[in-house]
């Protein structure tokens, strides 16, 4: 297969590559540039754990070809850290155990962010349907829930969780 050059803009750097047309966002993240915090826990797009923003609304980086998003942008859980400083959602994941192996957690913040940035004020009833597309097998989701009405209210706010 002929290679196609790209470029694309990742958490806020700008790439330009020649690959192969087929290949996928989450292998271009994990393998070309290192960026492992994006998950691959499923062949069938049903995990989630791919998550990643696509200006401010998670897609599955599992289910996009990079040669789709030419001279676009794509946000990762390695970009939301500021100033040494967890994202809103990161503490809010971390002070109510929203997370016990981890391996959901990445796609599942995303996907939270991508909520917020939709609906600022989330029911639990939203917050539920919205994550349909993130699976977790380990924490019977109520502490993610909690984790996300938090962050929710925490965006909106940001206040110091040092704790
Ligand atoms: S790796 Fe499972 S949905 Fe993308
Ligand atoms: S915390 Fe283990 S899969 Fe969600």
């Amino acid at each position: 297969m002929h290679e196609i050059s790209v470029k694309i803009t990742i958490n806020q750097k700008d790439y330009e590559r020649n690959i192969q047309p087929n290949t996928l966002l989450v292998d271009f993240l994990r393998e070309e540039l290192g960026l492992t915090g994006t998950h691959v826990g499923c062949d069938t797009s049903q995990c989630g754990a791919c998550m990643v923003l696509h200006n401010k609304s998670a897609i599955k980086s599992c289910s996009i070809l990079v040669a789709q998003l030419n001279k676009q942008e794509i946000t990762t859980i390695e970009n939301l850290q500021k100033d040494n400083e967890l994202h809103p959602m990161q503490n809010a994941f971390r002070n109510n155990h929203g997370l016990q192996c981890g391996f959901c957690t990445p796609g599942m913040i995303m996907s939270a962010i991508s909520l917020v940035n939709e609906n600022s004020n989330p029911s639990e009833k939203d917050i539920r349907k919205y994550l349909e597309g993130n699976l977790c097998r380990c924490t019977g989701y109520q502490n993610i829930i909690k984790s996300i009405e938090e962050g929710a209210k925490d965006m909106k706010e940001p206040r110091i969780t040092n704790v």
